[in-house]
Parts: structure tokens; sequence; C-alpha cells
């Protein structure tokens, strides 16, 4: 396989909102991620992604559009981006776009004309429109991933549009070649811009089929699962996009596929697909549980090493990886996978990063994750800023079909707005984030955690971060290598050895606060140790039996 810069570098999330505030409205903005871009160079990261900063009315923070060509006037202005392209291509720095084409917001002037209707109009069929069944209910008893019914009915045209989240979020009719010549024509003018590539929001969905039966009862609505992912035209699409766009560019291209599995992502992404360069997977972080996804269970450490080993050694040479432990829709990982006791939380960060980053792949930081940034102690549910909480708190509790008690733990335990929380620069007010009032409340921990204290002290998890970078930058085998997993039936230790031509590593990680023992392999006799979270000095003593602390994380190397 040809080697490709996007297989080498290091992408760090950038959520716009709650990054940086330059002008202390309270909402973060392009000109703060400006000033902060020397912060992301001396951490050595390669590439942003940037979760959407277009014109929108924010029912989802962006991820919902009413145009695709303007800036989000709370961040700035075009010529705003144009400096934060410049200034990022003069670090090295590139910058990758989130892609939202599932859907439009309906405040999007192709969707204020579909919603006129009439036989003549050319944005008529730009949507998914059906017809009330004939007792006037919705076509079908499809939910939306944002609760309610996944159809809302339209007085004007007397139909019904699908929306698969909110219904200020309808989705586009990818069938009419229209709603492609159209977007494939707002990328190419991305492009031109001088973009670096597309993260593709739920781009597997994308395709429905044309029957739209009722689906398996799922919480309270049916499942549209099996009708809209992985739909049946879905690569169709991702073939034309890449051929009428994507190949013209030196692009980064990341799709974002809910419910892929390994053969599926190789149809998406394999080496010779001509569609995507990779795309996420979520099995890692999908446990479902008593509520839908609002779960506080921990997956046991065996699932998850064999979650990530199938996917490691099924796409290797075959498809590329890409690793991360959380994003904006995600809890933080330290407080999900790790351990956030402050006697724990710099430690399990650092082994937590230390397991990912040596995995075979493209890794993604997000924003804070560098800092070991921990969960929001929720009070109470007016707290929620995010969509998806304030509505699944009202379905499951204020409807009286789970008492808060219940639900609170697994809510708080995963809600997005624990990823939102403002980014923790210093230990002045708000975190040094704004000078005014934080559209979502800052995370009180930030007198300990912020990025001011981690940069003068040399042990810090920022700090690991930058030297897991530089690592990758020096050695051929942590982006390239072949991966085996040790222990698969430990349920405290993960650990793993990767290979390539002669140069071998093996990774130790311990999950757990109890001391444990572990036997490095006779071959990793004489070995150095590239990285340990166990304080700077890096003695190790390579020989059989070690013991291990409460989530020490460390790397040996060899070459033959
Ligand atoms: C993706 C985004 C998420 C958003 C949803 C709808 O999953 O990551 O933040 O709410 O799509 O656009
Ligand atoms: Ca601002």
């Amino acid at each position: 396989m040809k080697h490709s810069w996007w297989q080498e570098a290091v992408v760090y999330q950038i959520y716009p909102r709650s990054f940086m505030d330059s002008n202390n409205d309270g909402i973060g903005d392009l000109p703060g991620i400006i000033c902060r871009l020397d912060y992301l160079k001396e951490l050595g990261i390669d590439v942003i992604w940037m979760s959407p900063i277009y014109q929108s009315p924010n029912d989802d923070n962006g991820y919902d559009i009413s145009n695709y060509q303007a800036i989000m006037e709370e961040f700035g202005t075009m010529e705003d981006f144009e400096h934060l392209l410049e200034a990022a291509h003069a670090r090295g720095i590139r910058i990758v776009m989130d892609l939202v084409v599932n859907h439009t917001s309906d405040e999007h002037a192709w969707f204020v004309e579909s919603r006129r209707g009439g036989e003549c109009n050319p944005y008529g069929d730009y949507y998914i429109w059906r017809d009330p069944k004939e007792d006037g209910s919705a076509p079908n008893n499809w939910g939306s991933c944002f609760g309610g019914s996944a159809w809302e009915y339209d007085e004007g045209r007397k139909q019904y549009y699908l929306h698969l989240f909110s219904k200020k979020q309808p989705d586009l009719n990818w069938e009419n070649p229209r709603v492609r010549d159209a977007v494939f024509n707002m990328m190419t003018w991305w492009c031109e811009k001088g973009i670096d590539g597309f993260r593709m929001d739920v781009i597997s969905m994308i395709s429905k089929t044309e029957e739209m039966p009722d689906g398996k009862i799922q919480g309270f609505y049916g499942d549209f699962g099996p009708y809209c992912i992985h739909g049946p035209k879905v690569h169709d699409y991702l073939q034309e996009m890449n051929e009428r766009v994507l190949s013209r560019y030196d692009l980064m291209t990341v799709g974002e596929t809910p419910g892929v599995t390994p053969e599926e992502a190789c149809r998406y992404a394999g080496n010779h697909a001509h569609e995507l360069n990779m795309v996420f997977q979520f099995e890692h972080v999908d446990v479902p549980g008593k509520y839908g996804k609002w779960n506080d269970e921990k997956m046991p450490l065996t699932v998850l090493k064999k979650i990530l080993s199938r996917w490691q050694t099924e796409l290797y040479g075959r498809a590329w990886n890409s690793l991360f432990w959380d994003n904006h829709d995600q809890p933080r990982a330290v407080s999900r996978f790790g351990n956030d006791k402050p006697q724990y939380r710099t430690k399990s960060a650092k082994m937590l990063a230390t397991c990912l980053h040596m995995l075979q792949g493209t890794p993604y930081i997000y924003q804070g994750e560098e800092l070991g940034m921990t969960n929001y102690p929720f009070e109470s549910p007016a707290d929620f800023r995010d969509i998806e909480s304030i509505h699944a708190y009202k379905e499951w509790c204020e409807s009286g079909k789970v008492p808060h008690e219940a639900f609170w733990p697994c809510i708080t335990a995963v809600s997005r707005d624990n990823a939102r929380t403002p980014m923790q620069w210093d230990d002045t007010k708000n975190a040094g984030f704004t000078l005014g009032k934080p559209w979502i409340f800052v995370n009180p921990n930030y007198r300990e955690i912020n990025a001011k204290a981690q940069l003068v002290d040399p042990d810090s998890v920022f700090h690991y971060y930058q030297k897991l970078i530089s690592l990758r930058k020096q050695h051929p085998v942590i982006v390239y290598g072949g991966y085996q997993l040790l222990l698969p039936e430990s349920e405290e230790i993960f650990a793993y050895i990767r290979e390539l031509e002669g140069e071998m590593l093996l990774v130790v990680c311990s999950f757990v606060e109890q001391e444990m023992e572990f036997t490095v392999p006779e071959e990793f006799a004489g070995a150095q140790c590239l990285i340990t979270n166990c304080g700077l000095q890096q003695d190790f003593n390579t020989a059989g039996a070690v013991r291990l602390g409460a989530y020490e994380a460390f790397v040996l190397h060899k070459k033959l």
C-alpha cells in the first residue's frame, strides 16, 4: 500500500463553540482558534478537524446547517476563516472540515423552498416527503435519534418529512441527482478555498430504502437502522462523490459511520474502494443498557480488547483505522475508561493515551483530552445544553417512565455535554475560556486541570501526549506495524505487540487500581523503554516478571 500523509498524521478535534472565546460573548470563535494555534503546534498535531462552523440556527450546535457557504455569525466571518486556514498552513497544520450532508437545517433555503411544494418546484424533491397514513398519522413508526418520531408533519404540504435527528434537521433526498450536484458543488467550493479534507457526519445514513416499513420497537419507537444505515446506494453515492470531488484534491476523508463492521468498513475505505480514506467505528463506545444508550456501566476490558483487536487485525493491509477514545458526542475518556479520582487521573489519562496511540491507524485527540479533562459534575437537568440530553431526560424521566434516581447516573455518565464544557486554559475565571458568561458551565476542576499549568510541568498529561506524537513520527512500526494481542482473558491488563520488519514494540497498560504482575516476553529481553507513565526516568528492568502499579503503562522497543 502506498503511504499517505494522513496515515502518519495525528488529528486534533476542535469543538469551536467551547474552544476559545476571543470577544467575550461566552461563545468560542475562529479568532479564538487562531490565537491558540501555537499551543497546538507545540503539542505536535498535524491536522485539525473542526466541528461545523457554518451558518446555523444551532438546534444541534452547528450540525444543522442553514448555509454551507457562510460562517456562523457567532464564530466570525469568512475572512476570519481564511486567516485561520492561512495561519494553520503557515504552521504546517492542515484543516479538515465537518461535512454535514445527511441533513440540513429546516432554515436552509433548500428546505424553505421544498416545504412550499408545488409541481414545478425544483426543490420540491430535495428532502424525503411522504403522505400521511389514512388516519393522518406518520408514514411509519421510526423514532429519531434525539427522541420522538422521525417524521414531522408540514401543514403547508400536508405531508410528512423525514428527520433521523431533530425536526429541525430534515434529511436530504440523495436519490435526487440535483441534491448530489448541489452538495458536490459546495464541496468543490471549499476545496478550492484550500481546505485539506472532510469528516463526514453520519455519512452511512445518506441512502434510504425505497420501502419504508415499520421498524422493530426499540425504546419507544421503531428502529430505522435496517432501512437507513448502509442503505442500498450509499456506496454509489460515495463513489460518485469521490470521482467528482475527492479524487481531484489532496484530501483526508473520514466518514462517521455508525453501525459499521470491519467488512463494511472495507467497502467504505478499503485500499481499492475509491470512496473514503477511513471511517469511525463505534463498537468500543457503544454499551447499550437498560435505557437505550443511557448507561453508566463500564465495558469489560476483555470485550473492549476484543473489539479493538478485531479492528486492528481485520483492517490490516485492507483498510485504515481511525483511533479515538472520545469526541464531541462521547463522555470524557479518562472518566469513562480510566479513573478520574484526583490520585489516578493523570496516571490513567497517560495510560489511555499510550494504549491508543501505539495502535495501528490515525489517532484523534479531542480537545482537552491532552490535559486529562474529565466529565462534568452535573447537578440537575437544567445543566444540560445538548438537545439529545434534554430530550432524553423528558422522554425517559419527566414522562414518568423511569424514576430520576435510576436514570440520573446513566444520563450524566454519557451525556454529550461532558465533552462540551469549555477548554480549560488556565486557572483564572472561566478557565481562561472567556471573560463573559460561558454558554455552558465550566468544569470546576479547571483550577487543577488546565493548559497553563501543564505547559510548565514536564511530567504533565500534555507533555506525555506530545511525546507520544513525536514517537509516532520517529518509529514507522507505530504507524505501519502489525498487531498481536497478548493476555486476551485479562480483565486488568491490555497488552499487545506491534511488529514491522524486525522492529518490535511491546505495549503494556494496566486498567486497574490494584497492583498487577506482568511477564515481559523473552524476545523483549534487553529492549529499550520508549515511554512510561511512571515518572520521567526510563530505567525500566525488562527481565521476566515486572510489577505494574495502578494504571501503569510502558512501551518497550526492540530492533532485531
Ligand atoms: C453526528 C454528530 C453529532 C450530531 C449528529 C447529527 O453524529 O457527530 O454531533 O448531533 O451527527 O448531525
Ligand atoms: Ca466569541
